[in-house]
């Protein structure tokens, strides 16, 4: 796996060259016979990393004819877009692709593509290779901008194709994108990472940390909201680094600043916040930004000391809580979440205690929670004191005992109180949407305000979710 640096490519992807537009006019050939456009159909895993990706694979399809399709039997086209963080992550995509087989072997002038970060590693990479032979293309993370003329050899040279490049030296990332929500987007800020928590993949799989120019990022934004989105989730592994390693220096919280100034966003969200670069500037932006939500993800991972140092994770549990005492002071109603591993190698019950611990001191508004992983390549792989399966799954049921209940109570205390609700989607006849501080709620309301932001008075509340009443129009 490669620790090579990474260089960001901002020139247009060219979809212009003889072979793509060959294979652009015989998708319109096949339009025109048959009466409907060749389909894709995506299934992504993992983080919103991959969603984004799964965008601008959508974009690059789209533009070379293709058309979205949600049933997965009667595509053209099946992608995977796929994920190594945990190893459940790649069962599922191993169990999914062994289904895609009969539909194969069915409809063999179906395209089956594999892609995302268990495509860049090599051993994950050749065991798909052997074990699903019928797999037609094979790319990488940052490869994206090649899937044309992978189809191209696919279906004009009639040979299985693979790119990979260990690319995680460039990265294109001016191609067509298309959103899957209007009202909101997701946008690069950093690409990669540098930290090597031990337990992690990423940095292996996605390359070295590397911040888009700020420009760059502005002009996305400005783009997104002329064309409707007023919500913006900016991404990176560590938000908090950004622009580090720029050569005109520039902090998160002053791109921020920049962001929050431009006409039509109303919201700005962020993933993910490593405690170990959370400032006390990017904490005055959060509370001085009125655009930016009062919601910081701020993953803890363990409460022990010692763990949170073999995890490499760079501060203490007393830094998290002080950042924690922080962060309600200035922003008193904001909403903390966070990402917690049990039974890292090594976790006594001590340690494990400490982790409980923290959780009733900060109280967060919700958590993921995550059983260890063996990931193979990194530190914690090798290290000792493996913790046993069933220990790790009692300790996971005891923290859910602990955690549930608090994420509970803080839902409680939205009970009769009003919040700017955005409307993402309808179902039946609910709306549901997010408040500003990223709870899930569901209403009665009508179709015509998805995309908009409404005040809802919250009437009952769940461990997941809440239900509310629609009160009015912002
Ligand atoms: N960059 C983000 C996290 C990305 S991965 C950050 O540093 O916070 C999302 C989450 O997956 C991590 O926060 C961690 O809790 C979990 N995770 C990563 N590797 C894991 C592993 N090997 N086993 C279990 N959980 C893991
Ligand atoms: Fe993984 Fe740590 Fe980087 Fe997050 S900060 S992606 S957990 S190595
Ligand atoms: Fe994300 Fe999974 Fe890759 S969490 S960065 S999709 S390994």
């Amino acid at each position: 796996m490669s620790k090579r640096k990474t260089d960001i490519i901002t020139e247009d992807v060219r979809l212009d060259n003889d072979k793509i537009i060959e294979l652009k006019n015989n998708n319109e050939q096949f339009f025109i016979i048959n009466g409907r456009r060749k389909t894709y159909h995506i299934l992504t895993y993992g983080c919103q990393m991959n969603e984004h990706d799964s965008e601008k694979i959508s974009g690059m399809l789209t533009s070379i004819g293709y058309e979205e399709t949600t049933d997965d039997k009667s595509a053209d086209l099946v992608i995977f877009n796929t994920c190594l963080i945990r190893e459940n992550a790649e069962l599922r995509v191993f169990g999914k692709l062994g289904e895609v087989k009969g539909l194969k072997r069915k409809n063999p002038d179906m395209l089956v593509a594999v892609c995302g970060c268990m495509m860049q590693r090599q051993e994950t990479r050749e065991k798909v290779l052997k074990k699903f032979s019928f797999v037609d293309i094979i790319f990488g993370t940052n490869t994206i901008h090649e899937l044309p003329m992978l189809i191209y050899n696919v279906e004009i040279n009639k040979r299985k194709s693979v790119e990979i490049v260990d690319n995680t030296e460039s990265i294109y990332e001016n191609m067509p994108k298309q959103r899957k929500f209007k009202h909101k987007a997701l946008v690069n800020i950093t690409y990669g990472c540098n930290n090597f928590c031990t337990y992690c993949v990423v940095p292996y799989v996605r390359g070295r940390e590397k911040s888009r120019e700020p420009n760059e990022i502005i002009q996305e934004i400005k783009a997104l909201s002329e064309d409707g989105c007023k919500e913006v989730t900016l991404l990176g592994q560590n938000v908090n680094s950004y622009g580090s390693n720029l050569e005109k220096k520039v902090t998160f919280a002053e791109l921020l600043y920049e962001i929050n100034k431009i006409e039509g966003i109303e919201r700005i969200r962020f993933m993910t916040s490593h405690p170990k670069d959370l400032t006390d500037d990017l904490i005055k932006a959060i509370k001085e930004c009125d655009k930016v939500c009062k919601h910081v993800h701020l993953p803890v991972q363990a409460g022990s000391n010692n763990i949170l140092s073999r995890m490499n994770r760079k501060y203490t549990k007393e830094h998290y809580l002080n950042l924690v005492e922080k962060l309600k002071k200035a922003v008193p109603d904001i909403a903390i979440t966070t990402d917690i591993i049990v039974g890292f190698p090594g976790e006594t019950e001590e340690d494990f205690l400490e982790t409980i611990d923290i959780v009733k001191k900060v109280q967060y508004d919700s958590a993921f929670t995550f059983l260890y992983s063996v990931r193979e390549g990194t530190e914690a792989a090798k290290m000792e004191n493996q913790v046993p399966d069933e220990v790790k799954h009692e300790r996971f049921d005891k923290l859910l005992d602990v955690l549930y209940p608090i994420v509970l109570e803080r839902n409680q205390q939205c009970i009769g109180k009003v919040f700017p609700v955005l409307v993402e989607s309808a179902e039946n006849d609910k709306l549901t949407g997010r408040t500003e501080h990223f709870r899930l709620v569901h209403f009665k309301g009508s179709n015509a305000l998805i995309g908009e932001i409404v005040n809802v008075r919250i009437t009952n509340v769940k461990t997941f979710h809440m239900e509310g009443e629609f009160v009015s129009l912002l």
